[in-house]
């Protein structure tokens, strides 16, 4: 048979609209985790639900490939925008992703504050043929991005752009803090999930592909929060590029 092309959401809005593509699917459990087997234009697809946060996300994304051996993991969703000149709506194709809640500080004395700027981001050590190879940050399969571009018109709700997405258990609402990750790690926007499971998809070389929708963003004057907007939006993207990856 061939192999289904997974696609991810952490929530109910994120994958509902991927669920309403399929029509026919069948509903699966595996411990606390849903997985929604199905088809999209004949592409065998299963859809995730991941649920919020990083080993969330770690877990099912294990589960994912011990029992349905994706040909490819899409991860997508909503996401807080941390680069100025993204807005809500937009869409982020995450050529990488980095784990922006693993950081060392520097000691500092009793009643020395906080330092910021001492701060660094440490590497993820990951064991390839027995040997330790540190990364800094995990790229999504070039060709995997390079189908997700194909089809960046096929999106009519904002601009499709390429960036760098932060996932960390944190949502950042301080303009300096967001300045900060921008900066320091050159994040163009934050969420929850995706670093984690890259990591997980790397340890198992299946190429992924994290894909943003901006659902607000501290750093525009948009306006607008919706999570729900952003997370049908993005899952309708998501159907465009799992029916390029199925040509
Ligand atoms: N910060 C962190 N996570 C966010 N999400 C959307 N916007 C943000 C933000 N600004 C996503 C996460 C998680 C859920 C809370 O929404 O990926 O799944």
């Amino acid at each position: 048979a061939t192999k289904p092309v997974a696609v991810q959401g952490a929530m109910d809005v994120e994958v509902s609209a991927l669920l309403d593509e399929m029509e026919d699917y069948k509903t699966e459990q595996q411990g606390g985790y849903t997985f929604y087997v199905g088809e999209i234009d004949d592409i065998p697809v299963v859809v995730s639900r991941t649920e919020v946060g990083m080993v969330h996300a770690a877990a099912s994304t294990t589960l994912l490939i011990d029992e349905y051996e994706p040909k490819a993991i899409i991860n997508q969703g909503t996401a807080g925008g941390h680069n100025p000149n993204i807005h809500v709506f937009d869409t982020i194709i995450g050529t990488e992703v980095m784990n922006i809640g693993s950081i060392k500080t520097d000691h500092l004395d009793d009643e020395k504050g906080m330092e910021p700027d001492s701060w660094h981001f440490m590497k993820t050590q990951m064991r390839e043929d027995g040997d330790i190879k540190e990364v800094a940050s995990f790229k999504s399969d070039p060709e995997l991005v390079e189908k997700a571009w194909n089809v960046k018109e096929k999106y009519g709700y904002g601009n499709v752009v390429k960036g760098k997405i932060g996932s960390a258990d944190v949502w950042n609402r301080e303009i300096d803090r967001i300045q900060w990750f921008h900066e320091k790690a050159g994040t163009d926007a934050e969420e929850m999930e995706a670093a984690s499971v890259a990591q997980v998809a790397e340890g198992f070389d299946i190429p992924y592909l994290s894909i943003r929708t901006i659902s607000n963003s501290e750093v525009t004057n948009d306006g607008i929060e919706d999570l729900e907007k952003a997370g049908q939006y993005g899952a309708e993207f998501a159907i465009e590029v799992v029916k390029e990856i199925g040509k």
